[in-house]
């Protein structure tokens, strides 16, 4: 395999160590904005440099973003080239346009490193749906929120502080958007579904709710009732369809999910005859990604493209009643859900997820979250 590299950051960089010591493929051309020198391939500015290169087979993108990477992934496919992406974001907005034209064409595609960075999760969900019927995906798929959200409760921690320890130690960025507001793990969460359910999901129809508006508090009224909060990513295929979402979830002291430590991820499934499955690991870094982009250049020597069959639109249907608690300005929605008070907050009795979201649309001071069930 001749890899032609886009992008020589964590990831890039990350891959092309670890091909040094492979026989198998080669970093020949790496596409970088900087002025670096390597060894054993040619460095470029210039994406046609490895567009045109025909004994290029593969293209890896490690660049993030939306554009240029779309771009170039779309003209490589274009010119024939296999691919293999860590970037959830790309994967996830252009999922109806990339998966069929790689089937189309014939060409393999793979991202394991986009969701959950090391761990094999795409792949083990490609495995386990082959075999049996998947009703459920969920789990801690951000790094950072993990982190600070675990900050927070082990050392008592405002958010304030938590995010700039975060920050402090390279888990979150100077802009930690992305990550804090959910739509990280909504990228994941979307991907994760439609792999485990052989769909594409209407992304609109899939609500996010972040960790930003979370305060000690929150997390003291949690303790209390021996609960612990983590931002989850949930997929599921019920009698009415498929429910998705993405919110702060509060599960008791003795969970799996609640004993999962600074930024690490825990991805489960549901399975029809393996029943819950759960991958633990490191969700983002330098060498845990890259291993995961190496593992689909592996599978891709051995043929292996995409996970599954790219599936249809599908709407979400989100009519799943949950129990939440929510902190914010009482009105007479929450009045008339209200089931009981903890502390400042009100935990409602059971209500529609879709109905959760938006009332929590018009109270963008609130903090919400979901009690597992
Ligand atoms: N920002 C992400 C995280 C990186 O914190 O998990 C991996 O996708």
């Amino acid at each position: 395999m001749r890899i032609g590299l886009l992008g020589f950051g964590v990831v890039g960089k990350g891959l092309y160590d670890l091909t040094q010591s492979r026989e198998d493929m080669q970093v020949a051309k790496v596409l970088c904005l900087e002025d670096i020198t390597l060894p054993d391939a040619q460095v470029t500015h210039d994406f046609n440099d490895i567009l045109r290169d025909e004994t290029i087979d593969t293209v890896v993108e490690a660049m993030g973003g939306l554009h240029p990477a779309y771009e170039f992934v779309r003209a490589a496919m274009e010119a024939g080239k296999n691919i293999v992406t860590s970037n959830k974001a790309l994967v996830n907005a252009y999922y109806d346009d990339l998966i069929p034209l790689a089937q189309e064409k014939g060409l393999l595609f793979r991202c394991t490193a986009a969701v959950g960075g090391g761990i094999c999760w795409l792949s083990e969900l490609e495995r386990a749906r082959r075999a049996q019927e998947i009703t459920g995906v969920w789990g801690i798929m951000n790094g950072t929120c993990n982190y600070i959200l675990d900050n927070m409760t082990r050392n008592g921690l405002g958010y304030g502080e938590a995010l700039k320890q975060a920050q402090a130690l390279g888990y979150a960025e100077a802009d930690p958007t992305a990550d804090v507001e959910g739509f990280d793990t909504w990228n994941k969460c979307i991907i994760s579904a439609n792999v485990a359910f052989g769909v594409s999901l209407e992304k609109d129809g899939v609500p996010v709710s972040g960790i930003s508006r979370i305060a000690a508090e929150d997390v003291e009224n949690f303790k209390a009732h021996g609960y612990v909060c983590k931002l989850i990513a949930t997929g599921k295929k019920l009698e009415k369809g498929i429910s998705a979402y993405v919110q702060p979830t509060l599960f008791p002291q003795g969970a799996l999910e609640a004993a999962v430590p600074m930024n690490y991820n825990l991805i489960s499934l549901e399975g029809s005859a393996s029943g819950r499955q759960s991958l633990y690991g490191q969700g983002a870094g330098r060498y845990p990604t890259a291993y995961n982009v190496l593992q689909d250049c592996v599978d891709e020597l051995a043929g292996r493209g995409f996970y599954g069959p790219c599936g249809e639109k599908t709407a979400v249907c989100n009519e799943e009643k949950l129990c939440y608690y929510i902190r914010g300005n009482a009105d007479a929605w929450l009045e008339s859900n209200k089931a009981e008070a903890w502390g400042n907050a009100v935990v409602t009795g059971p209500v529609a997820v879709a109905e959760a979201h938006a009332w929590l649309q018009n109270h963008p001071e609130a903090f919400l979250a979901a009690i597992a069930k």
